[in-house]
């Protein structure tokens, strides 16, 4: 099992809020998290970085996933912690309500996907080692993981490291979740913020 580096104190991977987050996440949120500019944004990224035949798992998904609405991808998956939610997203083929800070393994076969989204939401997990162990193994050969940020967090959920460190650094770390499997071939990050509105800061991953 992939852990945490030593040299990362414990206290990052901790929050305000320790109780189960099937408590915070039981009703519904039909709401967006970042501004219509940085959503934008976010699907013309995915245009260029998709491809239709591509598998996508929509990790820490909700009731949207950004994705293009003109292109149909040959399988899209969604896992989050509102059924209600996941129900309602209309991009996905198919969900599931798994807490992954309780259960850091995915519910997929090896190899099962092309790519891996995580929106504005890698700051809520307190196992990132575990999980991106789990997300190295569902992706295929040259699969590439997406984890798009902005500056918006739930502050009593949200892990303290993404609290206190500056964005460069929390791009850095969230590499780091990617390095430490030893599965990812090479990792860049990119600013795609738009001119008004929320940041978008994007990492990705590509599996050798
Ligand atoms: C701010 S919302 C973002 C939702 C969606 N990705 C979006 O772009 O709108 C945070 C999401 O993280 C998911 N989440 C939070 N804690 C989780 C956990 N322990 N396991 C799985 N998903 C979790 C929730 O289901 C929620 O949908």
């Amino acid at each position: 099992m992939n852990r945490k580096p030593p040299e990362l104190p414990d206290q990052f991977f901790k929050r305000q809020d320790e109780s189960g987050d099937e408590l915070f996440y039981v009703h519904p949120r039909f709401e967006t998290h970042i501004d219509d500019s940085t959503i934008d944004n976010l699907t013309a990224f995915y245009r260029e970085a998709l491809k239709p035949d591509d598998r996508v798992l929509d990790l820490m998904s909700s009731w949207i996933s950004h994705l293009p609405p003109e292109v149909r991808y040959q399988q899209v998956s969604g896992l989050g912690m509102n059924e209600a939610e996941l129900a309602r997203n209309e991009r996905l083929d198919d969900y599931v309500v798994h807490n992954l800070n309780d259960e850091p393994s995915l519910p997929y076969e090896d190899a099962s996907f092309d790519v891996v989204t995580i929106v504005v939401s890698v700051q809520y997990l307190t196992r990132p080692f575990e999980v991106f162990e789990e997300i190295a193994r569902v992706l295929a050969p040259g699969g590439r993981c997406i984890v798009a940020m902005s500056h918006r967090l739930f502050p009593t959920k949200a892990v303290y490291a993404f609290q206190m460190l500056s964005p460069e650094d929390r791009c850095r770390i969230v590499a780091a979740y990617m390095k430490n499997t030893e599965q990812f071939e090479e990792t860049e990050s990119l600013d795609r913020s738009p001119p008004v509105g929320d940041p978008l800061w994007l990492v990705r991953g590509h599996l050798y």
